[in-house]
């Protein structure tokens, strides 16, 4: 039987699946990791936490009883994207936690513009290479030892593949590789080049020698290495989270788009083999490249918090004890009674890019209680959502979705309804991981487009226009409050 294994190294857990060429997931496993907050915008992980819960993961997985290791054809590997680790060639060992993308520690004042044609991004503190710079300005003697070749850098592509190729015990075999996607999200690659730019090397202040070598996400990332679990099975698809999901979705054709539901919203629409510059607060990146090929490109729209505002709904407020709990919950009032939260925990990201924001809630009446809450907290993810839409232009009819909160059927109505187009919703939501086992699969030729994904569910607007221009304009008046708050 053949099969595929893919990691997806997430923001919140990691989690290995193995899979069937008809689409079939046989065996799955799953490791949440420990959110470090040292300081206020700040966020860590351990990488060696992640790497632990990786073998763990896969041995876990792999010891399901239908599976025989020898079967495993192929390893994709997809990934939180600009989170970034420096480590030390010899021993293997990070030199400082991972920055999270959602850290803001490297927020500045400069043109967030000014790279936005080379890059496709705007330099504020979300790309990997300013987190790069400050681990290597802020760890003793980091900027020297990375001058004189003792640090790798990465993205969490990297370090994985690093680890899995041969790490610091078979550290000659150990491969220090990224792909074109994940490279995308530095600040550092030319969009038209594929290539790290000297220039922004240099602007940046990254010494080059600290990073991967670039290669296309459907391809040969090598072989993993001989002792531990997957000896011997080739890595042959890697692509960042976002981009893995568009490619799960099957989203290999321009004008393909899907906007995924997990710790933040991401919308990705395929724009074909050439890079497209917005001036509508998106962003351009690689959606994916298949050796031999050119690449194809994609628009971007990301909003920082999604599923985070459930998570801090349910963990620092605590008015929910599950983040499902959030739909039933909201299902037992109509309206959020007035009230409207804009979740700018760090600012909001697509469209508006205002790094002064800082969440509100507005409109509380002495008759709100947590239901009408629940209620404004999947309001705001749809609103948000729409505003990326909207950003993203054309006349789309129907948006196709996944992520881990698209299982909350109350949110897919409220979009269809705040959106006025159809929502789809495959029955298999995990497109990340499924989108990588797909690019791995492709890259051996065991398969020759994207595994299935099983049936749709669709959801119809059912909203009356004036009712979502009310919601709108109240969150337009929300938002402004939102603004200039640090
Ligand atoms: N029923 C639900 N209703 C609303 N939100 C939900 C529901 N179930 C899960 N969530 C939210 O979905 C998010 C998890 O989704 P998902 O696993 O896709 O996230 P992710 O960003 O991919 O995480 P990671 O980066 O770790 O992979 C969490 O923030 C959680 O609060
Ligand atoms: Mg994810």
């Amino acid at each position: 039987m053949a099969l595929i294994a893919a990691i997806d190294q997430g923001t919140t857990s990691t989690r290995v699946c193995i899979t069937r060429t008809d689409g079939k997931v046989i065996a799955q496993a799953q490791y949440e990791h420990a959110q470090h907050m040292p300081q206020k915008g700040w966020v860590e992980h351990d990488p060696m936490e992640i790497w632990r819960n990786t073998r763990r993961a896969l041995g876990e997985a792999l010891a399901d009883e239908d599976i025989s290791e020898q079967d495993i054809d192929a390893l994709g590997v997809t990934n939180q994207r600009e989170t970034a680790v420096i480590w030390d060639k010899k021993t293997g060992k990070p030199i400082y936690n991972a920055i999270v993308w959602q850290d803001t520690r490297t927020n500045h004042d400069g043109d967030p513009a000014k790279y936005l044609r080379k890059t496709g991004l705007l330099h504020n503190s979300y790309p990997a290479a300013p987190k790069w710079a400050w681990i290597l300005d802020n760890v003793p003697n980091a900027r020297e030892r990375a001058e004189n070749g003792e640090l790798l850098g990465g993205t969490m592509d990297t370090w994985l593949i690093w680890n899995l190729t041969g790490g610091a015990k078979d550290r000659d075999k150990a491969l220090h590789l990224t792909d074109v996607t994940n490279a995308s999200r530095t600040l550092l690659m030319d969009l038209e080049t594929l290539q790290w730019d000297e220039q922004l090397c240099d602007d940046l202040r990254i010494p080059p020698q600290i990073l991967p070598e670039i290669r296309p996400s459907v391809g040969n990332f090598g072989k993993i290495r001989p002792r531990g679990p997957l000896a011997g099975v080739p890595i042959t698809g890697v692509l960042g989270d976002q981009q893995a999901a568009l490619f799960g979705q099957g989203g290999l054709h321009e004008n393909d788009a899907k906007m995924t539901y997990g710790t933040g919203l991401f919308m990705l629409l395929n724009t074909g083999e050439t890079p497209k510059v917005s001036d509508n607060g998106l962003l351009t990146t690689v959606a994916y490249q298949v050796q031999g090929q050119p690449p194809v490109y994609a628009q971007e729209g990301s909003v920082a918090v999604g599923g985070s505002l459930i998570q801090w709904l349910r963990d620092q407020l605590g008015i929910l004890t599950t983040a499902a709990e959030s739909e039933t919950l909201a299902a037992q009032v109509d309206d959020s009674g007035g009230v409207v939260i804009v979740p700018a925990f760090s600012g909001l990201f697509a469209p508006r890019w205002r790094p002064d924001a800082r969440g509100v809630i507005v409109g509380l009446t002495r008759f709100v209680d947590k239901r009408h809450i629940a209620r404004a907290a999947l309001e705001a993810t749809c609103l948000q959502a729409r505003e990326v839409v909207c950003a993203m232009g054309g006349e789309p009819t129907a948006l196709k979705v996944d992520g881990g909160m698209t299982t909350n059927d109350l949110l897919m109505q409220m979009q269809a309804d705040i959106l006025g187009i159809d929502v789809e919703r495959p029955a298999n939501t995990e497109t990340t991981v499924m989108g990588a086992a797909s690019a791995a699969g492709m890259g051996i030729s065991l398969i020759d487009e994207p595994l299935s994904l099983g049936t749709c569910t669709t959801w119809k607007s059912d909203m009356a226009g004036p009712e979502r221009d009310r919601l709108v304009t109240a969150w337009e008046d929300a938002v402004s409050r939102s603004l200039d708050l640090v």
